[in-house]
């Protein structure tokens, strides 16, 4: 597979990390249990900052590309362009809901909890969708000519987290991914 979409593979598998978190952060807060709302933004903003602004725009570009040489067969990847625009609505909107609820706002609680589920079902059916059909199609088509336009025209976005972590900003999240990878290394 090439380099690029062993990138993107990483990144999902991040992805999926980022979503299990949020998915059991949500359990806890709607058996009501303590939940930590920092953890839950800075999960979103992780996703608005890393997902829909490096992770996503390198899709597309791949994607258009794979247009190119796929004749009238784009179905797959217009719908998965567009996914992309709905998810980066939704994860706003979500963060929005979340900040809504923590600043006591308008918003109750079953209403959040239907669209927390949702969106995580959203992001979870858009990442297998491009995982088992959209990468082995597009490794097949791009040519080596197609890499290259795509990686000079790549959005330069390190990953803020699992890269180069910015401990400022996410400090709620890496403490919490350093518990865990601690947990799960005493559990060996
Ligand atoms: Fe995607």
């Amino acid at each position: 597979m090439h380099e690029l979409l062993e990138r993107l593979h990483r990144d999902h598998k991040n992805l999926d990390r980022v979503l299990n978190l949020l998915s059991s952060q949500l359990d806890h807060f709607f058996a009501g249990r303590e939940s930590n709302f920092d953890l839950k933004i800075e999960l979103l903003e992780y996703l608005e900052t890393y997902a829909d602004l490096a992770h996503h725009p390198l899709e597309d570009l791949i994607y258009h590309a794979g247009m190119k040489r796929l004749g009238e067969n784009t179905h797959l990847l217009e719908r998965l362009l567009g996914q992309h625009q709905r998810l980066t609505a939704a994860t706003r909107k979500f963060r929005m809901s979340l900040e809504n609820i923590l600043h006591d706002g308008v918003m109750s609680r079953a209403e959040l909890e239907t669209q927390g589920r949702e969106f995580i079902a959203l992001q979870r059916l858009h990442l297998n969708l491009e995982e088992a059909e959209a990468f082995p199609l597009l490794d097949k088509v791009l040519t080596e000519q197609d890499w290259k336009e795509v990686e000079a025209n790549q959005p330069r976005h390190d990953d803020p987290v699992f890269e180069k972590p910015d401990q400022l900003r996410f400090s709620s999240l890496l403490h919490y991914l350093e518990k865990a990878e601690e947990e799960e290394e005493a559990a060996d």
